[in-house]
């Protein structure tokens, strides 16, 4: 069983009298260590397949699974404890507390999972260390730079241990030298077993990833897949593997 399967999935908003289909009969499936990217125009349907896949929203049709729970009908309560056990996001704006320092913020996903304020410390650490800032961890976001905060972000999309990150457009507010470096830290999680998903409008930024899958008017127009492909000799075999291969990524600590 993959880790998320969608199933004739869409999602109808009104507005206006008008039906606005961002997801229009979506079906796919996403392995545990798959680092792909989900790529498409503006308007598209990035941010909504997303937000579904992501538990943050739920679709008007179709069914999901996810890490073999079915979400689909969650209630919103449902949704947010799977959401913070299983799901890490990052955001365009990082979306860091200001008033909170570093460690804190990093620690912010497990305040409500009955850990000890030690232990989440220690695992706030940790995944501090992941990303290179355990040297910050007293600063307020606004004393770092905007590729140190993006790492933040991104450690405390870590510190559950989650079985899919999501980033929407992590780079889209960084120059191009930081935006690589996100990238090259994004590869290097993945290479370690993680499961990511970039949403990006960005050709360049999908090219890093060996899956990619193109959303035109809310229906999946590629899905461009080294494991479908069956591309021994390709430079994506490493990865491929991997997706097979890989259960669950290294917990933090
Ligand atoms: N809450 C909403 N209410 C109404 N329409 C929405 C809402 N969210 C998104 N849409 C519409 O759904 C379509 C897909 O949006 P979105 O998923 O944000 O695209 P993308 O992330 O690819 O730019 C767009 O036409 C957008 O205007
Ligand atoms: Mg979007």
């Amino acid at each position: 069983m993959a880790l998320v399967e969608l199933r004739n999935v869409s999602k109808i908003y009104h507005l206006g009298g008008e039906e606005i289909r961002a997801l229009d009969d979506v079906s796919l499936d996403i392995d545990t260590g798959e680092f792909i990217s989900i790529i498409g125009p503006s308007g598209s349907g990035k941010s909504t397949l997303m937000h579904i896949l992501g538990c943050l929203d739920s679709p008007t049709r179709g069914t999901i699974q996810l890490d073999g729970t079915r979400i689909h009908n969650a209630s919103t309560r449902e949704l947010a404890a799977i959401r913070n056990q299983k799901i890490g996001f990052v955001f365009q704006f990082f979306n860091l507390l200001p008033k909170l320092n570093v460690l804190q913020n990093v620690e912010l996903p497990m305040v409500y999972s009955g850990i000890s304020g030690r232990e989440r410390r220690r695992r706030a650490m940790d995944a501090l260390k992941l990303v290179g800032l355990e040297n910050r961890s007293k600063h307020r976001p606004m004393q770092l730079s905007g590729g140190q905060q993006q790492r933040v972000a991104i450690a405390r999309a870590l510190v559950n241990s989650p079985r899919i990150v999501f980033a929407d457009e992590p780079t889209g507010n960084l120059d191009s030298n930081t935006g690589e470096a996100i990238l090259t830290l994004f590869r290097q999680l993945s290479q370690e077993g993680r499961t990511i998903a970039l949403v990006t409008h960005d050709p360049e930024i999908a090219a890093v990833t060996p899956r990619r899958i193109e959303i035109r008017d809310g229906k999946i127009a590629k899905n461009v897949d080294p494991k479908l492909a069956g591309l021994a000799a390709s430079r994506f075999t490493d990865h491929a593997s991997h997706s097979r291969n890989t259960t669950t990524p290294p917990p933090l600590g």
